[in-house]
């Protein structure tokens, strides 16, 4: 959420020897099971313009929420690194311990406003690697991180290979209006899509930029790669580099798509995001966590998005959306119910970010014939509560 949380004092000297960590795109050596596997497994069919998963035979499909990594954050500092292998050995345990189908990066997962780096698409890369080692495929959603402006002060700037600082043309006050750009939404999920053949994210319609990652994926029933078993809505929620809003050219987006793909709602439609819209403040336990709500952690209050332009109107009229996950409150991780829908929080997944609650991930469970979505929180130490029944 905020990003007022972390308080940092350096020496100017440490910017001098900020690391700049190595990468590797491991597709290339990923094995030919894993790739028969994927290619078993995933559809992709030129007729319409959303990409297909398949479910496996007997098996509901299981997905792992990934929520508020913060990778590369303090990249400087001692400890800034030992976060972020913290965070893979988190990933690692869920996706041991569970063996998901999917894996939902579900925002914040690089804190930008640290990383130093012209290309944040390195710590992007590093947070992706755990999933990709395993042969899992995954989409991704942006949260007010991603891109957010580099934050440090600006004397900081002078010295030799540290970032361009870019100001606007005409300025009086220099020192208050130059900000250095980070790598951008867009070109964050270029490079991710591009290095890697087990991404379903997709960069949406060019009409809804500069707000990125809106796109739906297909869950397609075992039997036939056509039949649709859920459609999963991804949606852009602002922050960073522009307002936290879900524009009301996103929700006619929505509509349509919903419309176009879903007409007569048969399909149970799910929603993925990043900020919490202004309902979760409406359904938001007062003390403790109480029925209908489950969960284990009310630490804090909801960081909702700032404004409000229809999308959540449209969502609960749908007689189809069943569910919207969120991450963003590092300290909440309840689901409510909001009129015809449940309103969920993922869990605090990485030790990026602030908050030292214990790390989890939120686990979505699909089942067709009949259709049931099913939700848990698998901790890393193994244990796994607040499960819940959401349709
Ligand atoms: C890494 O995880 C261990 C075990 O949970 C914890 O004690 C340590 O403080 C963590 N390190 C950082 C830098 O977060
Ligand atoms: C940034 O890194 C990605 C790999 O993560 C690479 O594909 C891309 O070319 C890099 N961009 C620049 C401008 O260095």
């Amino acid at each position: 959420m905020g990003s007022s949380q972390c308080h940092f004092t350096f020496l100017p000297l440490l910017l001098v020897s900020c690391f700049f960590p190595d990468h590797i795109f491991t597709v290339g050596s990923l094995d030919h099971r894993v790739h028969r596997n994927l290619l078993a497994r995933t559809t992709k069919l030129s007729a319409t313009p959303e990409r297909r998963i398949q479910m496996r035979a007997d098996a509901p499909f299981k997905i792992a929420l990934f929520a508020d990594l913060h990778y590369g954050e303090a990249a400087s500092t001692d400890w800034g690194p030992l976060q972020d292998v913290n965070s893979t050995t988190v990933m690692n345990t869920v996706l041991d311990i569970e063996s998901p189908d999917f894996v939902i990066y579900l925002g914040d997962v690089i804190t930008a406003n640290n990383i130093m780096i012209q290309n944040a698409s390195l710590y992007w890369d590093q947070a992706l690697s755990p999933t990709r080692n395993k042969g899992i495929p995954w989409a991704s959603v942006f949260g007010n991180h991603d891109d957010a402006y580099f934050e440090w002060p600006l004397e900081w700037f002078s010295a030799p290979g540290i970032p361009q600082i870019h100001c606007p043309p005409t300025t009086s006050s220099v020192e208050e209006e130059c900000s250095f750009k980070g790598t951008g939404r867009l070109e964050l999920m270029q490079n991710e899509i591009k290095h890697n053949a087990l991404s379903f994210s997709r960069n949406g319609p060019r009409d809804l930029w500069p707000s990125v990652s809106n796109y739906v994926l297909q869950v397609s029933s075992h039997d036939d790669p056509q039949s649709p078993v859920a459609f999963l809505f991804f949606f852009d929620s602002g922050g960073g580099s522009y307002p936290e809003v879900i524009s009301n050219r996103q929700a006619e987006w929505f509509r349509r798509k919903a419309e176009e793909i879903n007409p007569d709602s048969r399909v149970p439609e799910i929603v993925f995001w990043h900020i919490p819209s202004k309902a979760y403040n409406k359904v938001a336990p007062k003390f403790g966590i109480h029925k209908p709500c489950v969960g284990s952690i009310n630490k804090e209050r909801v960081a909702a998005q700032e404004d409000e332009f229809g999308i959540m109107d449209i969502l609960v009229k749908r007689t189809s959306v069943k569910a919207i996950f969120v991450g963003h409150n590092h300290g909440l991780d309840w689901c409510c119910p909001y009129k015809k829908l449940w309103l969920c929080y993922a869990r605090h997944t990485g030790y990026g970010g602030y908050g030292n609650w214990p790390r989890g991930a939120r686990i979505v469970e699909i089942s067709s014939n009949p259709f049931s979505l099913r939700s848990w929180i698998r901790m890393e130490d193994g244990h796994t509560h607040s499960e819940i029944i959401l349709s």
